[in-house]
């Protein structure tokens, strides 16, 4: 395995490796970043099909062909070249490991030229293993698995106690965490970080982590020079506010979230947004700041109380209902990696929060209106996004009984009027129309303008 590296994964180029019928175009189209099919390029530059290279040319000239054109999604040999190996060593390569079965089925009867003989396809695969193992950094299985390794995400059950190896690079660690978590898992995470771990730190529990006061006093306790990394060990107020803390400190240091809530494995600790709160809201100051790698243990799970994982459920019916695929239904770990896979993909197409990650906003709307109404007090974040999927469901004329079956959300006691003010001022209504995220047909969309008196009957509706 090639050695990981330390720096912004936004910054540096994937490159995908694998069999011929792994779904490497597939994959790389998935992370939504420039994708350039090295066979695209082979075939544009010699001005024919790869078959007919072959035929024509044979498979030494291709390869020459290749080494030219390689930026993203390899072809499948690409990996036999020492120039191209030495190039990767620049890169995060991803080895998408399919088996040979599927590899086969999908690429049999198909012009490619090494797809013509099953025998001789088998023991080129078992060939080439030892070459991509040799080159990659990570190995996926699937979309979702290419999606997380290019957002610098490692979801594995167990990762708490390899998290020395997991955290990039091999400077001195400053370990930050809540007190209660630091209680349940701090003692493990010190263990894991072994001779790395340079200093501990605590934050205040809950969003009194989110204050400038607390990050202040973060930033004069903290020792660590410009090769240090911040890992945030908590939920999402420990990861958001330590992130925070990591984007400032000596102009900005590597960061690691170790995310332990549900909120923070599906959400908070994914896409690069960090931030504090002021008096006047919530998020008001932060900064982008992309972890160099985001380590997400599900097992840290079983240890969260009931209340916080519904919490968490309700970004995870969201995510189902964005993705259009019932993943709350699916045990934790899964449930886990395919929810951060969807925001990776999102947040990596719209890293800075310019167009389409506005879809993950579904139903905070109604949801900021219903928590402002309450003052932020007795209507959790969870409770009130859940109503607002419902009020976001109905107005995207869906059936509302599955979110209700799973989240039973109960309408809150606020004032109508008072959430209709906070509703309005978050959405500034424009020509008596308001601006929402709703399902179509065809997925999510964003900007929707849905006239002022839905709106409000549906906020009613949320309203005990
Ligand atoms: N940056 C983002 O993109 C983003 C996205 C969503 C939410 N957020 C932020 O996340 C925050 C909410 O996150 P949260 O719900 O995780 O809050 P939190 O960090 O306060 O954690 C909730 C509670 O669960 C406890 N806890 C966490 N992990 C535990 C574990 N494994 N076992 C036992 N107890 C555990 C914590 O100690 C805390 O008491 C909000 O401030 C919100 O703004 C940020
Ligand atoms: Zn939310």
């Amino acid at each position: 395995m090639a050695r990981l590296h330390g720096a912004d994964p936004l910054k540096k180029h994937v490159a995908l490796v694998g069999f011929m019928g792994a779904g490497k175009t597939t994959a790389a189209r998935a992370v939504g970043l420039p994708i350039v099919d090295s066979d695209e390029l082979v075939e544009e530059a010699a001005g024919k099909p790869i078959a007919d290279i072959f035929r024509d040319d044979g498979e030494t000239v291709f390869r020459d062909h290749e080494e030219e054109a390689i930026v993203l999604a390899l072809g499948g040999g690409a990996v036999t070249s020492a120039r191209v190996r030495e190039a990767l060593r620049d890169t995060v390569t991803v080895w998408l490991d399919v088996d040979v079965d599927t590899c086969w089925e999908r690429v049999r009867g198909s012009d490619r030229p090494l797809a013509q003989d099953e025998a001789e396809f088998r023991r080129l695969y078992e060939e080439r293993r030892a070459l991509y193992a040799e080159v990659a950094d990570v190995v996926a299985h699937d979309v979702h698995d290419v999606v997380l390794a290019a957002a610098g995400v490692h979801v594995e059950r167990g990762a708490l106690q390899k998290l020395g190896d997991l955290v990039p690079g091999d400077g001195p660690v400053a370990l930050v965490s809540d007190p209660h978590v630091a209680g349940i898992h701090g003692m493990d995470a010190q263990l894991a970080l072994g001779s790395r771990l340079a200093e501990t730190h605590e934050l205040p529990p809950g969003e009194e982590a989110k204050t400038l006061a607390a990050v202040d006093r973060l930033w004069q306790d903290l020792r660590l020079d410009r090769r240090g990394t911040i890992v945030a060990l908590g939920g999402g107020c420990t990861t958001d506010a330590a992130g925070y803390a990591a984007s400032a400190y000596l102009r900005g240091i590597a960061w690691a979230p170790v995310p332990t809530s549900l909120v923070a494995q599906v959400d908070a600790a994914i896409g690069g947004k960090t931030g504090i709160d002021l008096p006047q809201g919530k998020n008001l100051v932060g900064a982008f700041h992309w972890p160099a790698r985001t380590i997400v243990d599900p097992a840290l799970l079983a240890t969260l109380p009931d209340p916080q994982r519904l919490e968490g459920m309700s970004e995870v019916v969201k995510t189902g209902l964005l993705a259009g695929e019932p993943l709350w239904e699916l045990p934790d770990d899964e449930l886990v990696r395919r929810c951060a896979a969807f925001k990776a993909a999102v947040c990596l197409r719209d890293p800075r929060d310019e167009g389409e990650r506005a879809i993950l906003n579904l139903g905070h709307t109604f949801a900021h209106a219903l928590e402002a109404a309450a003052g932020y007090e007795g209507v959790t974040h969870g409770r009130a996004v859940a109503l607002g999927l419902l009020a976001a469901l109905r107005l995207s004329g869906r059936d509302i009984g599955q979110v209700e079956e799973i989240l039973r959300p109960t309408p809150v006691r606020v004032d109508r009027e008072r959430a209709w003010n906070a509703m309005q001022r978050d959405k500034k209504a424009v020509g008596g129309e308001l601006r929402l995220v709703l399902l179509g047909d065809d997925g999510p969309r964003w900007n929707v303008p849905v006239p002022a008196g839905d709106v409000r009957r549906a906020l009613d509706e949320l309203i005990a």
